[in-house]
């Protein structure tokens, strides 16, 4: 199958990208590479998948990868209307993943175009070329943060989600309703998958695995939003993105008659984690106790997030199976690594 991952650079898109090529797909991954956190994590990630930094860093150079022979980079950006009209001219591809985004919620209090520019504009470029050139899937990352205000547990796709409460969130909502309108109107299949707290190797720096991680090793204060009560389905990248192969390997022909062309569902971990036995984790596999700041809960956020995901389990055979115990060590013995820790 020929695959257009976008945001490849990025953390689950460079796992994704992987894991698809290890099926024997043909991937094409583009991405902006942008600055919103430390650039040579995404050159490294990009390097891993066999293409290096000097020409990667050049915008619309097709590189081609030195260790996977089905896998082709790009640096475009989602905005760049034109520019990704000829990309699908000249691939047509069967299925489009959409995992390029401007993510984050706290950022999108401080910078709301970036999210009006990648996740809006950016995001009617795809579905428009997707439109355009006979794409008959199209998958996209929603996020838990749709779910707002919501307060019923665990979140289902039954619940109503009219409250966000970050323009990160009203985004991802966003991107929902245009794909109802496209699948709609033009006939091809959309799949949202509203993820919930992502963390393992190769994580967001400005996510809180990394964050914590940061803070104990270099001996600062960790901020611990909420005293603490929080609580967060905690999913491991290799679970989500198993849960995202198997959409993407999924037939869609027959959606249309079923009226399901339109579909949503939560990928998430089945269960929720309390925040302070996710720094415990941590802390055992830096073997070294984090130094807390217990501060108020941050505009924009909420304290609990679980995810109910039958929906992916009966459709998909979803299966997430790492514990956070197994997942936080994951993550460090790859932290320790990448930043040579012994
Ligand atoms: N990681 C999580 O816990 C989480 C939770 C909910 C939703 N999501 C969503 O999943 C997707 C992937 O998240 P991630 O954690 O891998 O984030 P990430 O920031 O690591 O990856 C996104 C990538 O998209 C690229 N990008 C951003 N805007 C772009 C544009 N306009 N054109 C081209 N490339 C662009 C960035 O450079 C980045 O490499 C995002 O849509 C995010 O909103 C992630």
């Amino acid at each position: 199958m020929k695959i257009l991952v976008t945001g490849a650079a990025g953390f689950i898109g460079f796992h994704l990208s992987t894991l698809l090529l290890s099926r024997g797909h043909q991937v094409v991954g583009i991405d902006n590479i942008n600055d919103y956190y430390d650039v040579n994590l995404k050159y490294a990630r990009l390097k891993e998948l066999g293409v290096d930094k000097a020409s990667a860093s050049q915008f619309q150079k097709e590189v081609r990868s030195e260790t996977h022979p089905e896998f082709k980079f790009s640096r475009i950006n989602l905005e760049d209307r034109e520019v990704i009209n000829n990309l699908f001219e000249t691939e047509k591809f069967e299925v489009v993943c959409n995992l390029a985004a401007q993510a984050g919620v706290r950022y999108s209090i401080e910078n709301p175009h970036a999210y009006v520019d990648s996740n809006i504009v950016g995001y009617v470029n795809l579905l428009e070329a997707c439109r355009n050139t006979g794409v008959k899937h199209l998958v996209y990352a929603s996020s838990s943060s749709v779910y707002g205000l919501n307060s019923k547990i665990p979140f289902s796709t039954n619940d109503t989600v009219d409250t966000p409460i970050s323009l990160y969130a009203a985004s991802k909502k966003s991107n929902e309703l245009m794909a109802h309108t496209y699948s709609h109107l033009f006939g091809f299949a959309t799949t949202g998958l509203r993820f919930f707290t992502v963390y393992g190797p190769w994580g967001r720096p400005d996510m809180a695995a990394y964050l914590f991680a940061e803070g104990i090793r270099y001996d600062k204060p960790i901020k611990v939003f909420n005293h603490g009560k929080m609580e967060r389905d905690f999913t491991y990248v290799g679970d989500i993105v198993q849960g995202v192969m198997r959409i993407i390997e999924g037939e869609v022909t027959t959606r249309k008659e079923k009226g399901e062309l339109y579909k949503v569902y939560n990928i998430g971990n089945n269960n929720s984690v309390k925040l302070m036995d996710y720094i415990a984790n941590i802390e055992k596999n830096l073997g070294k106790k984090a130094e807390k700041i217990m501060m108020d809960m941050q505009p924009g956020d909420v304290a609990k997030t679980w995810a109910d995901v039958s929906e992916l389990i009966k459709d998909y055979n979803y299966s997430p199976n790492t514990s956070v115990e197994e997942g936080v060590k994951k993550f460090i013995d790859w932290y320790k690594i990448y930043n040579n820790i012994n």
